[in-house]
């Protein structure tokens, strides 16, 4: 069986695709097979972020209305054996696509991976709930901002809510210069705010800026970005299980919303 881990955050933008697309490389290098599943529905971008946009042939659309199998939609990454994605659909009509039909995509797809990687949706309305009602395990993403770091403690909330205990946090786009002057909050110290685990820190990348910018190919980013996200893949496939203890024991050190 699969693990069924969701990249959430509640705010949009603080780096979900990039890190489900660059999370799901560094794990299928490091020999599990991994898909991901895009289920931000309307507004997918996780096709062009790994490279893969011009591969797309059928979309998870086309696999709820009975065009294809979840297999046949799936593209494999074509440097990266191990690597399959599950193209979402450009549709603004998002709500033909229900948590079920989603479900049972999963359930086909699980029993041929080890991993599936689900990009979610920024918000919490009803396209984050049918994100979370997929997945067994949640990354928070956030970044070193008080908005994001506050709509990740109300998202967290809203998660355990849905039963999902084993979570961990990922803030990205650190800055260390920054941070040793005081001028930026350091990632351990949101992970206590928030009361969670840190998976990991992924600094501010100018190689996935100019690669967002000039292809959308990120796996091309070669720097410090991608050095950490081979250490974070290290970390969820080698490493324990992602834990997180929640609920009423939970040492809650900000008022969760
Ligand atoms: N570590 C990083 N360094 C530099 N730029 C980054 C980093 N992480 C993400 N970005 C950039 O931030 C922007 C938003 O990233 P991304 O699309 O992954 O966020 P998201 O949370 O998925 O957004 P949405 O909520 O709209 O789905 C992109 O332009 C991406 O290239
Ligand atoms: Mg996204």
């Amino acid at each position: 069986m699969s693990r069924k881990i969701v990249i959430t955050s509640g705010k949009g933008g603080v780096g979900k695709t990039t890190c489900c697309a660059c999370l799901g490389l560094h794990l299928a290098l490091l020999g599990a097979r991994v898909v991901m599943l895009d289920v931000d529905i309307g507004l997918n971008n996780l096709d062009v972020v790994a490279g893969l946009d011009n591969k797309v042939m059928y979309d998870i659309v086309d696999v709820v209305d009975g065009k294809c199998r979840a297999r046949q939609a799936l593209i494999a990454h074509p440097k990266v054996p191990l690597l399959y994605f599950l193209p979402s659909a450009h549709s603004l009509n998002v709500g033909r696509v229900n948590g079920e039909d989603l479900k049972s995509i999963v359930n086909e797809l699980s029993s041929s991976f080890d991993y599936v990687l689900i990009d979610c949706p920024a918000g919490i309305g009803a396209e984050f709930y049918r994100a979370i009602y997929l997945a067994s395990e949640a990354i928070v993403v956030t970044t070193p901002n008080i908005t994001a770091i506050r709509d990740a403690n109300k998202t967290i909330s809203l998660i355990a809510g849905c039963g999902i205990t084993q979570m961990q946090l990922l803030v990205n786009r650190v800055r260390n210069d920054l941070v040793n002057k005081r001028l930026m909050i350091k990632p351990n110290e949101i992970a206590q705010t928030l009361d969670m685990e840190l998976l990991g820190v992924v600094p501010e990348s100018d190689a996935i800026t100019v690669m967002s910018s000039i292809s959308g190919d990120i796996f091309k980013s070669k720097d410090a970005s991608y050095e950490a996200f081979e250490s974070i893949a290290k970390k969820i496939h080698f490493g324990e299980s992602i834990k997180r203890q929640v609920g009423l024991f939970g040492k809650l050190k900000i008022k969760r919303g």
